[in-house]
């Protein structure tokens, strides 16, 4: 089998896998959600993930009927029924079902699903010589409104995103605010690099803080690389030295054009390194 569901701890096959079309999750993106990957058999960083899981619930005032470490062992118990290695491992969380009101009250009970695939490989061109970005014609949402840091359900504003990618057979959409500083792509975050400084936006912008974004931002620390924190604009990133994407599934993937201008390297050095040293803590983990 290829692909597996547990809807509320109960596993169903993928083509009978149903949810309430009362459900908060499917009526307005009421819910949280979490990917995570495998290496060899082993779910990667699954903690910083449910630890996000939590903050996103609290963020929304969604309660959440297990602990950290229920979580843990529901995801790797499911994770042990898959009969691949390599796998993308997805939870999402809706506040639940009940009648059809904003009232955040009105649900009882939380849905959870989860769903298990073998991970696909991104070809390994991508990482060897980079791939197109597009900048999005539409504007991250701001930190004030639906708050990007929240790993919400609410995904439309990146879909909206990713349409402009799909259009211009682009790999990514990168997403500016509406100050004119750029966020984050549709399902991955940003790093540039500058004069040997590598850049990434700031903690507190518009943007979701990627586990794999914190792993680089680690990583990078380990190797003197000198960071900033710092908002940069679209045109900082056409004019980098290199620049890459990061997320649980692309890793480090280096960025090889942004709206058709092509970069200077693609993977640069410092990418290099990166990838690297990624590689390098993932078999250690
Ligand atoms: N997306 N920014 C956004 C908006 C994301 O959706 C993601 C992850 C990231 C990178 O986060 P991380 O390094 O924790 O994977 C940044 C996942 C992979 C997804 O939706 O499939």
């Amino acid at each position: 089998m290829e692909e597996l569901v547990m809807i509320n701890g109960a596993i169903s096959k993928p083509s009978e896998a149903k949810i309430s079309v009362f459900d908060r999750g499917f009526l307005y993106g009421d819910a949280t959600y979490e990917v995570v990957r495998s290496y060899s058999g082993k779910l990667f960083a699954v903690e910083p993930h449910i630890d996000r899981l939590f903050l996103s619930a609290e963020r929304i005032s969604m309660k959440l009927p297990y602990t950290k470490k229920q979580y843990l062992d529901r995801m790797q118990e499911f994770y042990q029924k898959a009969p691949f290695d390599d796998a993308y491992l997805r939870i999402q969380i809706s506040r639940g079902e009940g009648p059809i009101t904003l009232d955040p009250y009105a649900p009882t009970t939380v849905n959870e699903v989860m769903y298990l695939r073998p991970l696909k490989p991104h070809p390994r061109e991508y990482f060897e010589r980079g791939v197109p970005v597009v900048i999005a014609g539409v504007l991250r949402n701001s930190k004030k409104a639906m708050d990007p840091d929240i790993k919400s359900g609410n995904y439309l504003n990146n879909v909206l995103a990713y349409k402009f990618a799909a259009e211009k057979k682009a790999h990514e959409a990168i997403m500016e605010n509406s100050e004119g500083f750029i966020t984050e792509a549709t399902t991955s975050n940003v790093f540039c690099v500058v004069n040997g400084e590598l850049w990434t936006s700031p903690d507190d912008s518009d943007i979701l803080r990627g586990i794999t974004r914190n792993i680089v931002i680690t990583l990078a620390q380990g190797l003197d690389i000198p960071l900033k924190k710092k908002n940069f604009t679209r045109q900082d990133l056409k004019n980098a030295d290199e620049a890459f994407l990061t997320s649980s599934t692309r890793e480090v993937m280096p960025i090889a054009s942004v709206n058709g201008d092509v970069l200077k390297s693609s993977p640069g050095p410092v990418t290099r390194r990166l990838q690297q040293a990624y590689y390098d803590y993932v078999k250690n983990a």
